[in-house]
C-alpha cells in the first residue's frame, strides 16, 4: 500500500521549523549583543556598516540620476527634486542583466550597466554633468558616501574582479571606457539605506529600512556616538547603519534542512539568517524537505517529480503559489503541482506541500520580524515612540501573508504597544532614495543638465 507522510512526520516537521516566543526572545536579545559587537569592531555576525549619510529634511532639491543594482532588474532613473516640498518628479527604465553578466565577470557586468546608462540618456536626448547616485544591493565597507568596496557577493552573484574593489570607481571606469561622458557617480548606498531614505524623506518618524526580496537586510538610524569603531569622516549626530542582518547567526533554530542548504550555496557558512528568510532560499528550503520525504517514501508515491529534483528548479513563487491556495481540500495547489507536469496529482501530496510551505513562510515570517524588532528595541527598549519601518521586496509584498504573520508576531512580542513598529510599504524606494542621498551629498545646488530648457516630455 502507498505511504502518505502520518501524523509523526508532521509533527517532526513542525518541531524542526517552529520558533516559540521563546526563541524570539532569545533571538533577540543575542540580535543586541551582536549589533554593540559591530558597532564596537569586534568580530561578530553584524558587520554594523557605517553609510555615512543620516535621513534627509525633504527639502534636497536638483535633478539627478540613479542607479538601482541588486536584483537581475537594473533601473535606471532621473530624478528631479523641486526641493519646496512638492512632488519629485521621476522619470525610470529598467533592463535584465542575464545569468553571465552575474556570475562571470566584473567588468562584463559594469560594462552592461554603463552601456545602459547610456541608451537612457541617449533616448532622452539628455547630456551635460549629471550626478549619480548609486544603490549598490550588497554588503560595502565605505570610508566617505562616495567610495566602497564590495565586502562579498550573496544572493548568487560571483561576478569576478570585485570583491574588494571600489564599486565607484569600477562603475566611472565603465562610463569612461563605454563613453558615457558627464554622469560622476557622487554617492554609494545599500538598498536598505535607499528604501529608509525615500520613505523617511515623506514622514520623519522612519527610522530603519528593510528589504525582505532575494535577500534580506536591515538598516536604521543610529547616534554616530555609539558607533565605537573606527569610521571615517563625519560630522552629524546622527548616522544610518546598514546592518547587514541577513548574516545574523546568533541564536538561530536552525535544523538539519538549513545545514544542507548552506553546504551546496555559493557562500558557505554566510547569510544564515539570510537562508532561513528570504526569496532566494524559500523555494529551496521546501524542495529539500520534499526531496526528504520522498526518498523516505512519504510523499509523491516515492518518485521525486523533475521540479524538486534539482537545486534552483523549485523557487519562491512556485510556493508561494501553493501557499495562496486556502481550499480545504488544496485544490488549487493541487492544480498547480498537475500544471507542473505532477499527473495525477495526489491529494494527500498537494495538502502536504501546502503544510510544508506554511512552515518554512511562517518561521521566516517570525524570524524577519524577530531581527527588525530587535533593531528598533535596541535604542527603544519599552517602544516609547512610534517607529516607521519602510519595507521593499518581493517577499514582503506578494508572499502570501507575510506581513500579516509578521504583524501578528510583533503583538506576541509586545503586545498594546505592537502598533508602535509600524510596517510601511515602500515599493521601488531605494532608485529614488539614492538620487536623495545624492542631493544630500552635493549640497542643494543639484545637477545642472543641458539639452532641454523644460521639463522633458517623457
Ligand atoms: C545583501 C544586502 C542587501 C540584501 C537585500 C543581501 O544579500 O548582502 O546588502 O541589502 O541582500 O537586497
Amino acid at each position: 500500500m502507498r505511504k502518505t507522510a502520518g501524523e509523526a512526520e508532521r509533527i517532526q516537521l513542525r518541531r524542526l521549523f517552529g520558533v516559540s516566543g521563546a526563541r524570539l526572545r532569545a533571538m533577540i536579545g543575542a540580535f543586541h549583543g551582536e549589533m554593540r559587537r559591530g558597532l564596537a569592531g569586534e568580530p561578530g555576525s553584524l558587520q554594523m556598516l557605517p553609510a555615512y549619510v543620516d535621513i534627509p529634511t525633504g527639502l534636497e532639491r536638483g535633478t539627478f540620476l540613479a542607479l538601482d543594482l541588486g536584483g537581475t532588474n537594473v533601473r535606471v532613473l532621473w530624478v528631479e527634486l523641486p526641493g519646496d516640498g512638492s512632488s519629485p518628479t521621476l522619470v525610470e527604465d529598467q533592463f535584465q542583466l542575464s545569468r553571465e553578466q552575474i556570475a562571470s565577470e566584473g567588468k562584463l557586468l559594469f560594462g552592461a550597466i554603463a552601456r545602459f546608462i547610456g541608451r537612457f540618456l541617449g533616448e532622452r536626448n539628455l547630456s551635460g554633468r549629471l550626478p549619480l547616485g548609486f544603490t549598490f544591493s550588497f554588503a560595502i565597507r565605505q570610508r566617505s558616501i562616495a567610495r566602497g568596496e564590495l565586502i562579498a557577493w550573496t544572493k548568487g552573484w560571483t561576478a569576478e574582479g570585485v570583491v574588494g574593489r571600489d564599486v565607484v570607481e569600477l562603475l566611472n571606469a565603465a562610463l569612461g571606457e563605454e563613453g558615457v561622458p558627464g554622469v560622476r557617480v557622487v554617492s554609494l548606498n545599500n538598498d536598505t539605506t535607499g528604501t529608509l531614505m525615500a520613505l523617511a524623506f515623506l514622514d520623519a518618524d522612519c527610522d530603519a529600512g528593510c528589504i525582505l526580496g532575494t535577500g534580506t537586510n536591515i538598516c536604521y538610524r543610529e547616534r554616530t556616538a555609539e558607533i565605537r569603531k573606527p569610521t571615517g569622516p563625519y560630522d552629524r549626530e546622527f548616522m544610518v547603519v546598514n546592518m547587514e542582518s541577513g548574516n545574523f547567526n546568533a541564536s538561530l533554530p536552525r535544523n538539519r534542512y538549513d545545514v544542507l542548504l548552506d553546504g551546496a550555496s555559493e557562500n558557505l557558512g554566510s547569510q544564515a539568517e539570510e537562508k532561513m528568510v528570504s526569496g532566494k532560499y524559500l523555494g529551496e528550503l521546501a524542495r529539500l524537505v520534499v526531496a526528504d520525504l520522498c526518498g523516505r517514501g512519504l510523499m509523491f508515491g516515492g518518485r521525486l517529480p523533475e521540479i524538486f529534483a534539482a537545486r534552483g528548479k523549485f523557487g519562491s513563487e512556485h510556493l508561494s503559489e501553493i501557499e495562496a491556495d486556502e481550499t480545504p481540500a488544496a485544490d488549487e495547489a493541487r492544480a498547480r503541482l498537475e500544471d507542473w507536469g505532477i499527473r495525477p496529482a495526489d491529494g494527500d501530496d498537494s495538502r502536504f506541500l501546502r503544510d510544508i510551505a506554511r512552515l518554512i513562510s511562517g518561521r521566516a515570517a517570525r524570524i524577519a520580524a524577530a531581527a527588525l524588532a530587535a533593531t528598533v528595541t535596541k535604542n527603544d527598549p519599552a517602544l516609547d515612540r512610534p517607529h516607521v519601518i519602510a519595507v521593499d521586496g518581493s517577499v514582503f509584498h506578494k508572499y502570501p501573508r507575510f506581513r500579516a504573520r509578521m504583524e501578528e508576531t510583533f503583538g506576541e512580542l509586545y503586545r498594546d504597544r505592537a502598533d508602535r513598529l509600524w510596517l510601511a510599504s515602500m515599493q521601488d524606494g531605494s532608485g529614488f532614495g539614492a538620487a536623495i542621498i545624492a542631493a544630500a551629498t552635493i549640497g542643494s545646488s543639484g545637477g545642472a543638465v543641458s539639452g532641454f530648457r523644460e521639463k522633458p516630455d517623457f
